[in-house]
């Protein structure tokens, strides 16, 4: 290993954590376990049986083709690699930690729901030590337990565990499966196997969503009351404007396996959106001319954060300096959240 696993750790944690960074989190253990989810336990069974039928159990095995050396890519695409494996990795070990945790907490007073996130912390443990195992081919890999407990956790209400978890598993389901099919049509952009395995893996992602949806509509008050419609909203332009800012930081990356950036996450919100629309009380209205132009501009002002942050100058004064940028980014994202949106009137108007 080139780098220590625990220095490189330590070194991202002090000097890259942002509001951007993957997050661990916890919740309230005692409020989910308490949840009456009678109203809609045939569909979340139904889930939990796909669950159980296991259908990645054979596919995340390494094959022939990783065997090959990466020393030929060159170092900057190494490094896109290694900062998209790094990333990717911590998101779903997250992933696998918040619902071992639900799991484990439910097992005496909610088994069903226990073991609905039992089998999806399953699933996130396999695609962690995919990634895990896939860094290695770089020669560096994540010290999972030293992350786990070096880690800070972010509180989260369930009902924004919820809304967050649905959001982030069906935009994870469309980022995989529109990178899987681009790469299909353009063989000459699948510059490692890992792509290869990415169609049956955001299967589960979906199936993940559809857990968390099963769950929300167990609980029709998340879904038909005024404050429901305002943290959908939220949650929505949260999830949207992050992966945006995200993506634009690592253009590089999408460039080496042939995508736009802009495009891609264009054409991934707008998807995800569409998903969203079967389940939330309300959708963003993501064609309306001020939307992306708006975001774009965020990005140019993170920009501007990003290069502040860089310079060789105190912490103070960075502070002192982005100020107005934060503001800037502050207002724009606000004028995004109260730009119209689209109601789902069969949702809203549905009884409690
Ligand atoms: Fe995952
Ligand atoms: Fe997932």
């Amino acid at each position: 290993m080139s780098v220590s696993t625990k220095q490189r750790i330590e070194n991202k944690t002090v000097t890259q954590e942002s509001l951007l960074t993957p997050r661990f989190y916890t919740t309230n253990f005692q409020e989910i376990s308490e949840l009456d989810i009678s109203s809609n336990i045939d569909e979340l069974k139904a889930i939990i049986e796909e669950f159980r039928i296991d259908y990645n159990r054979d596919h995340f095995l390494r094959d022939q083709e990783f065997v090959k050396t990466w020393d030929t890519f060159d170092k900057k695409t190494k490094n896109i690699f290694i900062e998209f494996l790094e990333r990717s990795c911590t998101a779903e070990f997250s992933g696998f930690l918040l619902y071992k945790e639900i799991s484990r907490n439910l097992k005496k007073t909610n088994p069903l729901l226990a073991e609905g996130f039992s089998y999806m912390s399953r699933d996130e443990a396999r695609h962690a030590g995919f990634l895990n195992k896939a860094m290695s081919d770089f020669q560096i890999s994540l010290d999972l337990g030293f992350l786990t407990k070096t880690r800070k956790y972010t509180f989260f209400a369930p009902k924004f565990i919820f809304y967050t978890t649905y959001l982030s598993e069906k935009i994870g389901y469309w980022r995989y499966i529109t990178i899987y099919r681009h790469l299909e049509k353009n063989p000459s952009y699948r510059v490692y196997p890992l792509f290869r395995f990415f169609e049956s893996w955001c299967q589960d992602e979906n199936r993940h969503g559809d857990f968390f949806a099963a769950l929300l509509k167990s609980q029709k008050h998340l879904l038909n009351t005024w404050d429901a419609k305002l943290w959908c909203k939220f949650f929505l332009l949260s999830v949207y404007a992050t992966m945006y800012l995200n993506d634009h930081q690592r253009k590089d990356f999408y460039t080496t396996i042939g995508l736009d950036t802009k495009k891609f996450d264009q054409y991934v919100i707008r998807k995800t959106n569409q998903s969203a629309k079967t389940l939330f009380p309300v959708i963003l209205d993501v064609d309306h001319p001020k939307f992306f132009e708006l975001l774009d501009k965020c990005v140019i002002t993170n920009n501007k954060l990003i290069q502040i942050q860089e310079k060789n100058i105190s912490e103070f004064s960075k502070r002192f300096e982005q100020v107005p940028h934060i503001l800037s980014l502050v207002f724009h994202l606000g004028k995004l959240f109260f730009l119209p949106s689209i109601e789902n009137h069969y949702i809203w108007n549905e009884p409690s």
